[in-house]
């Protein structure tokens, strides 16, 4: 199996963590590269929803190694709490199969407050999870984070956390009028944390190029999606790291001759939660329809919010394809077509008396732009029992030739429902690369 990056080409909650469940069953590592607590991937396994945050998907497979990478900031309880309530539903997590980068960035409550502060209190609300991940990143950039391995060594945590406070505590109080944080109970809170993660954390960078002259395979599990990346993402609302396949190199320390793959995972719609724009936008009550269809509706995984609802638009994915350097696509939630009448796919934009056919740059046209859109006849029928490609309806199987088509990308798998069986095998080769 060659080493693999599986990334979200949209807002996000393309339904990856499914994906990755699937193709894990090959890889031997599964490696989170970016982002935190703020993702969400649900995977459904004989009727038994788990939802991983913070943890690779792969954990629910026995066997297989899972690594949080340098690249990822971690909230050590959120953490802790996940590992404990994958224990509690049998699921075994040791230092055998987790194993925690010393050079992730540790997520503080003062990075939690400062955001619930800008949220709250200026302009410009990006609508984040509130889980401290930008202002965590802010200070990774900044070269005052704490990571993983300053946990572990008393002084050095006391050093840094002291140095911090005093610019944290300052901000608070002469910028926000807040009271600010007290060092000792922080201190003890954290260095337990280190003490209870302690034998997960290592170096991750070693591990898996030792992994790599082993002939081990790697997948690599993006969270949130490309458009929510910080440079090729619809900025400012975006999050604060790089969820595009390029981030898998540098939050992993694995360099880019030794990743040979890229798939993109894609809804058949598309969603976002959060503010920013979103030129092909439903509202009212066909919204509704698709945010509450199916199994699992979509509302945020981490924090339950209703997630914003729109037509698939394939100018973004084009530009997911061409950032991410995708080689095939994954269509997730087709099913949830299949109660539409009628069902249009944006295949440019018009602006300015302009074609524009990829997504662009400019937040004037992201909010201007109108939606070029291909109008085609829905299915009407329940397709989750469907497992051959030849047996879906003439309808579908035309929505999905008609996004090949358009994106010039084949398309490999198509999740039909959220379990782990409701899937069909479109093409071969994720079975040539010896995928699946
Ligand atoms: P942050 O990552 O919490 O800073 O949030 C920044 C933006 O990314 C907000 O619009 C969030 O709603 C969005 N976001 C972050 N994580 C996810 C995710 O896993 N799925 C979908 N949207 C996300």
């Amino acid at each position: 199996m060659p080493n693999l990056v599986v990334v979200g080409t949209q807002w996000g909650d393309e339904g990856k963590g499914k994906i990755i469940d699937i193709l894990a069953e090959k890889a031997d590592y599964i490696v989170r590269y970016q982002g935190g607590n703020n993702a969400g991937h649900t995977v459904v396994i004989n009727n038994k929803e788990f939802v991983l945050h913070l943890i690779p998907s792969g954990i629910l497979r026995k066997g297989k190694k899972c690594v949080i990478g340098n690249g990822v900031v971690i909230d050590p309880k959120a953490l802790i709490d996940e590992i404990n309530d994958l224990r509690d539903k049998g699921i075994a997590v040791t230092p055998e199969n987790l194993f925690v980068s010393k050079g992730a960035h540790v997520i503080f409550p003062y990075h939690k407050l400062s955001e619930r502060i800008r949220e709250e209190e200026s302009i410009g609300r990006i609508g984040t999870t509130q889980r401290g991940i930008g202002p965590c990143y802010v200070n990774k950039a900044g070269r005052m984070g704490i990571r993983m391995v300053d946990l572990l060594y008393p002084e050095v945590l006391s050093f840094k956390l002291q140095r911090n406070l005093e610019e944290v505590n300052l901000i608070l109080d002469k910028i926000y009028g807040k009271k600010g944080f007290e060092f000792e109970p922080l201190f003890k809170e954290f260095l337990h944390y280190g003490e209870i993660l302690r034998p997960f954390i290592m170096d991750t960078t070693s591990l898996l190029n030792q992994a790599i002259k082993e002939k081990k395979n790697i997948l690599f599990e993006g969270a949130q999606g490309t458009m929510l990346d910080m440079d090729h993402g619809t900025y400012p609302y975006v999050t604060s790291s790089h969820p595009t396949a390029g981030g898998a190199c540098v939050g992993s320390g694995v360099g880019p001759t030794h990743i040979h793959r890229v798939v993109g995972v894609m809804k058949a719609y598309t969603t976002r939660v959060g503010e920013g724009p979103f030129p092909t936008e439903i509202k009212g009550e066909l919204a509704d329809i698709l945010r509450n269809a199916g199994p699992i509706g979509e509302y945020g995984r981490s924090t339950g919010r209703p997630r914003r609802c729109g037509w698939l638009d394939l100018a973004m994915i084009k530009k997911s394809i061409l950032v991410n350097g995708i080689d095939n696509l994954v269509l997730t939630r087709l099913d949830i077509l299949g109660m539409l009448e009628r069902i249009k796919v944006c295949i440019s934009y018009r602006w300015r008396g302009k074609e524009v056919d990829i997504f662009p740059e400019e937040y004037q046209i992201w909010k201007e732009a109108e939606p070029v859109y291909e109008e085609m006849k829905g299915w009407r029928c329940d397709i989750s029992k469907v497992r051959k490609f030849e047996d879906l309806p003439k309808e579908a199987q035309e929505y999905v030739r008609r996004v090949e088509e358009i994106t010039e990308t084949k398309i490999s798998l198509i999740s039909v429902g959220p379990s782990r069986e409701e899937i069909i095998f479109k093409d071969d080769s994720l079975k040539e690369w010896n995928l699946i």
